[in-house]
């Protein structure tokens, strides 16, 4: 692992170089951060004009699933740290790049390797640290599944191993669901209809995410921080609204914790991560973790001192980090609304002439019904009326169709 111990001058011989893999929302969020913090930024995405090539010092446009592209790609811009901000990445690539001494990747590359697949994240949460999930199974077509089923019973969810923001995921109530769960995973999965997990659907009361930061003391040492609890809501297992902090039972605080602490000393390094849990009374079930900023996680641009976009950037840095939360706040999720390149925004001014409110428009090119383009952030007294008024600013933004 490489240690940064000074930062350089961009675009010179002693600049600090770190490679953005993906940049999306959050990654043009960490990108500002390492950029106020005077890092050179080759941000990379599958596609032009991502919203953190808009900031970065340089971009590249290619498939990050292949391992020899990526690999190329790497060796020429010879980065000091390289961040994963999605999972569908070569993460094998990583994992041998890394292990041959010519990358660190961030946390590590078998971090990024584990998560991309939910087998993989699955087995060491539930096998290995032996940590409260959901009970689960593994099918690989449409026979194992019934079996599965019949094993786990009903209600259970089928997702692929490989998607992400609920893509090919349902809930199944009986076995006459079986089927179309299978269609709908081979449609949803990131890379091939191969293998989906079945798991017990858990009865919550509320679902958390702890983000949770792994960064240098000052004699060298890692400490683990923990911010505020974020409640959730998901649709169709995508986020749309969130806030912090999140009311929690003591007992269950603790709990979280200490999954938290469990799956973050196992996966290493440095750096801010997402754990995902279920929360029942005093009970606690882990559900799965992002080795980096969490969408649920946009909420701490209003609600704490230190964005998780710049606790990641400081932390994989070396940088000390501050945990603290500043005020009650939520999020809520602007959508596209239309099929489109292009589209414009109009009623910003309206949503920001309350106080207490922010706007972000990622700068996505292209435009779907359902596509994240932006949120509305909004501190509060309390974390309800914070939700409000972040889906009343939300819902003052209308994308329109701009020609
Ligand atoms: N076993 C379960 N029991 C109850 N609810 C579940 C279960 N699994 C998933 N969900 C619900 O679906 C949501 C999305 O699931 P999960 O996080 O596994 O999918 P994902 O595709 O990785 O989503 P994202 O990428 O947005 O985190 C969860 O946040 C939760 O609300
Ligand atoms: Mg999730």
């Amino acid at each position: 692992m490489k240690k940064i111990t000074r930062i350089g001058t961009p675009l010179s011989p002693s600049a600090t170089k770190v490679m953005l893999l993906g940049s999306g929302e959050l990654g043009k969020e960490v990108i500002i951060s390492l950029q106020r913090l005077g890092v050179e930024v080759i941000a990379v995405d599958r596609y032009p004009n991502a919203p953190g090539h808009q900031v970065a010092h340089r971009s590249h446009v290619i498939n990050m699933a292949d391992g020899s592209a990526l690999e190329a790609l790497i060796e020429k811009e010879k980065p000091d740290l390289i961040v994963p901000e999605i999972e569908a990445i070569a993460t094998e690539t990583l994992v041998a790049m890394e292990a041959a001494g010519k990358v660190t990747v961030i946390p590590t590359a078998r971090a990024t390797w584990l998560t991309m697949n939910r087998e993989g994240i699955r087995r060491l949460a539930g096998e290995t640290l032996g940590l409260a999930t959901s009970p689960y199974r593994f099918a690989n077509n449409i026979d194992e599944l019934k079996a599965a089923c019949a094993v786990i019973g009903f209600p259970c969810v089928v997702k692929p191993v490989m998607s992400s923001s609920g893509k090919g995921q349902s809930k199944l109530d009986s076995a006459a669901d079986i089927e179309a769960a299978w269609a709908h995973a081979a449609a949803g999965s990131r890379v091939d209809a191969g293998r989906v997990i079945v798991e017990g659907f858990i009865d919550f009361d509320y679902e958390i995410t702890l983000l949770t930061v792994r960064a240098l003391e000052a004699d060298g040492s890692i400490k683990t921080h923990f911010c505020e609890p974020i409640g959730h809501v998901q649709v169709q297992g995508d986020y749309v609204e969130s806030w912090q902090p999140c009311a929690m039972d003591s007992e269950a605080l603790m709990r979280a914790r200490d999954i938290a602490k469990k799956v973050t000393d196992n996966l290493g390094g440095l750096g801010l991560f997402g754990v995902e849990l279920f929360v029942k009374n005093e009970m606690v079930w882990f559900s799965e973790v992002s080795p980096r900023p969490h969408d649920t996680g946009m909420v701490t641009m209003a609600s704490q001192v230190q964005s998780e976009f710049e606790l990641h950037a400081k932390a994989i840095l070396g940088l000390p980090v501050n945990v603290a939360l500043n005020s009650p706040a939520a999020s809520a999720v602007i959508y596209g609304k239309h099929d489109a390149k292009a589209i414009a925004f109009e009623g910003v001014a309206d949503a920001l002439r309350e106080p207490g409110i922010d706007i972000r428009l990622f700068g996505k090119p292209e435009s779907f019904a359902r596509r994240r383009m932006g949120v509305a952030l909004a501190t509060g007294n309390d974390v309800e009326s914070a939700r409000i008024r972040a889906k009343q600013a939300a819902a003052k933004v209308k994308p329109v169709i701009s020609n």
